[in-house]
This record gives structure tokens, sequence and C-alpha cells, in this order.
């Protein structure tokens, strides 16, 4: 069942949004409202998909945009999307890493991305479900992409993190903070002080070595400072903004330098791993990967970051083959 009251989506760019969860839910809300593209929102829940979808389509007149949207169950409804975003799957409880997220949400990415990709075979894939850079690896491998046309979404939001809480110790404004936050989205993220400004100024010029180590604390631990405080769910607001910056820039062809999950290929000397590093973002997927000068440290950190999103993608594996 899909609902589509007299809006078909004709041929013109859509984005699917497979889970329609709050992530999933108030991303197709952005994508709309700002008039990017139609969206077709799927989800696995009878009813669901159509119910939000005509909500939103209720909003179309007071929101004054004139994009489509379909809720369905049914994936040949996707059929030849631009973009696929990936956000079913389970959030966090409190108290839990997003690795332990690993068992329930494996099968779930696997099973989408398998689904979507015979839909849309030309589509560029980006998965937001936990464990992020893991989740991307499965669903590289499921569908069998060039590594330009698949990517996670979580620098973006771990970089608004670091950013946010930079404005505010400073009490500068949030658009004038540029952070950079590399390597995995979960507790060994990267934040790179020496690569974030306010309007150009190194943060390093502003703000002490201790103050910005807790800042940094405060950002490794943004997603779960926001389950612990809601206790059920976690974040969606920021996380939808961040995935919704990463569409606009691939469907509008921005080229826009953003931290996204990449498979590595020899970058900062890492293989066969997907990790958070700046990319180039355009209507070709990710059309470069930019390699920063990294102090030994920083890089440091960042294989650290890798070892740990491998390991726990060959557990993934483990668990995918056992049927588990
Ligand atoms: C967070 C979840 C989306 O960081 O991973 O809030």
């Amino acid at each position: 069942m899909s609902y589509s009251p007299s809006l078909p989506i004709c041929n013109s760019s859509h984005v699917t949004v497979i889970g329609a969860g709050r992530v999933g839910s108030t991303l197709a809300q952005r994508i709309v409202e700002k008039n990017l593209a139609d969206v077709v929102l799927l989800d696995i829940v009878p009813g669901m998909p159509q119910g939000l979808a005509l909500d939103l389509i209720e909003a179309r007149g007071i929101e004054m945009h004139d994009r489509k949207i379909i809720g369905t169950n049914n994936y040949a409804d996707t059929s030849g999307s631009e973009i696929v975003v990936i956000t079913a799957g389970f959030p966090r409880k409190p108290g839990m890493s997003r690795d332990d997220l690993l068992l329930t949400n494996a099968k779930i990415v696997v099973e989408a991305a398998k689904n979507a990709i015979q839909y849309s075979p030309e589509a560029i894939f980006i998965i937001v479900t936990n464990p992020l850079d893991v989740m991307t690896y499965l669903a590289w491998q499921a569908t069998g992409l060039p590594r330009e046309r698949i990517m996670g979404m979580a620098g973006v939001l771990d970089s608004a993190r670091f950013e946010t809480f930079i404005a505010l110790e400073l009490g500068v404004a949030p658009k004038d903070v540029k952070a950079m936050v590399m390597g995995s989205h979960g507790d060994l993220m990267v934040p790179l002080p020496r690569y974030s400004t306010v309007n150009g100024v190194p943060i390093t010029e502003l703000l002490d070595g201790e103050t910005i180590e807790r800042l940094v604390k405060r950002t490794r631990n943004g997603g779960a400072e926001i389950v612990e405080l809601m206790q059920t769910g976690g974040a969606f607001f920021a996380p939808a903004s961040a995935a919704c910056v990463m569409v606009e820039s691939i469907l509008h062809n921005q080229s826009r330098m953003l931290p996204a999950a990449a498979l590595m290929q020899g970058e900062y000397g890492l293989n066969d791993v997907f990790i958070g590093v700046p990319c180039r973002l355009g209507c070709a997927g990710i059309e470069k990967i930019v390699e920063l000068n990294l102090t030994d440290a920083e890089l440091d950190e960042l294989r650290i970051s890798a070892d740990n999103v491998r390991a726990n993608t060959n557990r993934a594996q483990e668990i995918l083959m056992a049927g588990v």
C-alpha cells in the first residue's frame, strides 16, 4: 500500500528515505520543506510511512513548497531514486554504545540496501543507521556499489556538535564556527581543534587546552548525552539536518567539503574500512577524499578509531554469516 493522493512522483529527482522513525521522517520533512526533491518514505510497518506522508502533504500549503511525498511499504515505489538514505534500525537505549546495536541493525541494513539497489541501481547511498561506519561497510558489500556512491553520515553531525559547543563557550554565532571531526561515529571519533575555526581563526588561538579538551569530550559523548536526557530514543533533529546537508550537496552538485564515512583505499594509510574523512560531495557522490596533514598524534587517533571499526565490521560479518 502506498499513499499518493493525486500527487504522483514523475521523473523528477527523488530521494528515498528508508526507515520512517524520527530521523527518517524528520529528514523527509527537511528535504521537502527545503524544496530539494520529492521524497519516497519507506518503512516496513504498515500504514506508518503512509500516515507520515499524508501529514507532510497536508503541511504543503502552509509551508509553501511543491514537493511530493509518497509513504510506502513497497520497494517498487522507490524505483529510480537519485539518492537512497538508509535510517532503518533501532536507536540506542540509555547506557548503550552505538556498537551495542550491531546485532539488531546489521540484518536490517543489509536487507534494506539489497532491496533498494534493485530498484535504484544508479542511486547514491547514504547510510545513517548505527553503528554507522560498520553499517556503511555492510551496505557497500550488499550493493556492490563503487565507493564513490556510498557513504555514511556522521561527520557532519559530530562536527555540528563540536561547533555548537565551541559557539556556546565563546558566545559567538554557531554559523561562524567551522569544525572538523574525523574518524568513526563513536567514542573514538577524532575532533580536530587545529582545523576548527571561528571565521578563520583557529580555536587554539581563542581557547585554552583544558577548555578545548572539555569540548572535545562533550562532542564524543554528544549522542549519549541526548539519549540520557530523553531516555526513550536518541537525537533526530541534528542527525536529520546533517543528512540533509549531504543530500543537498549531492543533488545540487555543490561540491561541499564535508566529513563523511568513506571506504579507505590507502588514504591516511588505511584500507578496507569505512571511516569519517573530509570528502567533496557532488552529483557523482564522493568526488574526492581530502587528505589533511595530520600530526602523528592525530593520525594515531584515526588509526585506533579505524581499528575499532574494522574489528566491529568483522564481528558484524560473522554475525551475518552465522545467520543469528
Ligand atoms: C547520535 C546518533 C544519531 O549521535 O548516532 O545522536
